[in-house]
């Protein structure tokens, strides 16, 4: 487990959705659809294909160790009041669930937070984490917030790099 985390926020009222449409349609171009677990239906067969995509990513999060069985992650992320289909998204390249970007509902605290947001392996480089959270960024409206939060790994730079491209800064009170 990392010392430090570095925590992330957004203030999606000021997040300049245009900027980043040229990687959605980039990725639209070259065959990739973006979607969520709403609108896929929120089943056991879809629930099965995103924890082993979300398994697959985590593999590559420094110090991540031992994954989740498929049990505990239903218990610990899906049957959770936090959890909301609707702010799932997942990339597909037809069948192929090539990425994947979870936010889950903390209305209550004023913000909602990115738990994951993973890529397979062969797809990244391509802009598609940029999509996604593009796509996903309307999750924070639904539930009546303007921030969003992450945390990270200090040694997790593509993933540190890839919110600062999108606009987030260090949490008040973090950060040097
Ligand atoms: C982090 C991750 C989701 C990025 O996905 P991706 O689709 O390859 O990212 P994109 O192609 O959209 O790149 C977006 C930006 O991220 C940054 N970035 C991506 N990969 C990077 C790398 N290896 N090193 C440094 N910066 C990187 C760049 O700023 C890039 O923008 P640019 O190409 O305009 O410079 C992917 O590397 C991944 O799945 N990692 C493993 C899982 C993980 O660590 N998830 C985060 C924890 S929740």
């Amino acid at each position: 487990m990392a010392d430090r985390w570095v925590k992330l926020e957004l203030d999606v009222s000021a997040f300049d959705a245009a900027r980043f449409e040229q990687y959605l349609e980039r990725c639209r171009s070259g065959g990739i659809r973006f979607t969520t677990m709403s609108e896929l239906g929120d089943t056991p067969r879809h629930r099965r294909a995103l924890y082993e995509l979300n398994k697959e990513c985590s593999a590559d999060i420094p110090d991540r160790g031992e994954f989740y069985t498929f049990e505990e992650y239903v218990e610990g992320r899906l049957a959770v009041p936090s959890y909301d289909p609707r702010g799932v998204v997942v990339a597909l390249d037809g069948d192929v669930w090539c990425g994947l970007a979870m936010t889950s509902d903390h209305r209550a605290s004023g913000f909602v937070f990115n738990e994951m947001t993973g890529v397979k392996a062969a797809y990244r480089g391509r802009g598609i984490s940029l999509a996604m959270k593009t796509v996903g960024m309307g999750f924070a409206g639904l539930c009546g917030v303007d921030k969003v939060r992450t945390f990270h790994h200090p040694a997790n730079t593509a993933a540190i790099q890839m919110n600062r491209r999108l606009g987030y800064v260090d949490m008040p009170g973090t950060g040097d």
